[in-house]
C-alpha cells in the first residue's frame, strides 16, 4: 500500500478522567477507536493502518479491528503498543508502517468525527505539493498575552493565527526522518518546549507545512465538557 495512517490512541486520557484510556471511551455506544478505524478504512484504494494503543489494550484493539473492518477490505491493519509521550507513540507507529507507504497521515483517536473528506483533502494536498499538510480553522476569540499572574500585557492580532487539527499528512520520508532526530523532539534547547504536533517536528527539521480547511466536527475530546460538545456535533451533523 502507498497510503499509511497512524492512529494514535495510546494516551491515558488524564484530563478526561474516565475509567478507561480515552480511545476506549464510548460515544453513542461506540468507542473512539472504532470511529477512527472506521473512517480510515473507508478510504478508497486501501492502505496500511497502524493503530497505536496502550500495551494493556492491545488484545481489545485487535478485537475491535476484527469487528470494524469490512469483509474483503483492501486495508491492512496492525496494532502496536504506544509510548509514554505522544511523539513516541507516533514514532512506534511510523516504524511499523509497510515499506511501500509513500504518504502517511497521523490522526488522533481523540478526534472521532473527522470525516473521510478531510482525510482526502489532506492526502490530495500532500500529493500535490510534497509538503506537510495540516487542517486549520480560524480563531474566533480575542487573544491576549498574559503573564504568570494573569495580567494582560497585550492583545494579539488573530488574523494570521489558526488552530490546527488532525489528520496531519506527510511524505513518509519527511516525517520519519524528522521523528528519527531526537534533538528535534526534546525541549532541550533553552526557551524551547517539546513540539505538540507532528507538523512542528517537521518544521523544526526544516520542512514546509501547509494548511487546508479543517472541520468543526474534527474537535478533540480532551475534558468532560468535550463529551457534551461532541454529542451535540454528532446529533446536529455539523460540518
Ligand atoms: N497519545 C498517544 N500516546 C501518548 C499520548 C497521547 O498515542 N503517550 C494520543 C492520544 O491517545 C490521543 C492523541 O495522542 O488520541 C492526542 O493526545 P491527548 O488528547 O493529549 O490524549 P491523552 O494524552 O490521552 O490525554 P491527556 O493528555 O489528558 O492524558
Ligand atoms: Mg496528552
Amino acid at each position: 500500500p502507498k497510503l499509511g495512517v497512524v492512529l494514535v490512541a495510546a494516551g491515558r486520557g488524564e484530563r478526561l478522567g474516565a475509567a478507561e484510556p480515552k480511545a476506549f471511551v464510548r460515544l453513542h455506544g461506540r468507542t473512539l477507536i472504532e470511529f477512527g478505524i472506521g473512517v480510515a478504512t473507508s478510504l478508497p484504494h486501501g492502505g496500511h493502518l497502524v493503530v497505536v494503543v496502550p500495551d494493556s489494550h492491545a488484545v481489545r484493539a485487535l478485537e475491535i479491528v476484527e469487528q470494524v473492518l469490512p469483509e474483503g477490505s483492501e486495508w491492512l491493519v496492525s496494532v502496536v503498543p504506544g509510548g509514554r509521550e505522544r511523539h513516541e507513540s507516533v514514532r512506534f507507529g511510523l516504524e511499523a508502517l509497510h515499506d511501500t507507504v509513500e504518504v502517511v497521515l497521523v490522526h488522533d483517536a481523540a478526534r472521532p468525527f473527522a470525516t473521510a473528506a478531510l482525510f482526502e483533502r489532506v492526502i490530495a494536498e500532500v500529493r500535490r505539493t510534497g509538503d506537510a499538510v495540516v487542517p486549520a480553522l480560524p480563531v474566533a476569540d480575542t487573544l491576549k498575552r498574559v503573564d504568570a499572574e494573569g495580567v494582560v500585557h497585550e492583545t494579539v492580532d488573530r488574523a494570521p493565527l489558526v488552530r490546527v487539527q488532525t489528520p496531519q499528512g506527510f511524505p513518509r520520508e519527511l516525517l520519519a526522518a524528522a521523528h528519527a532526530d531526537a534533538a528535534l523532539l526534546s525541549g532541550a534547547e533553552p526557551g524551547r518546549s517539546a513540539p505538540t504536533d507532528d507538523a512542528e517536528v517537521v518544521q523544526r527539521a526544516g520542512g514546509r507545512v501547509r494548511t487546508v480547511p479543517g472541520e468543526v466536527r474534527a474537535h478533540k475530546l480532551t475534558t468532560p465538557a468535550d463529551l457534551a460538545l461532541l454529542e451535540a456535533i454528532m446529533e446536529a451533523n455539523v460540518a
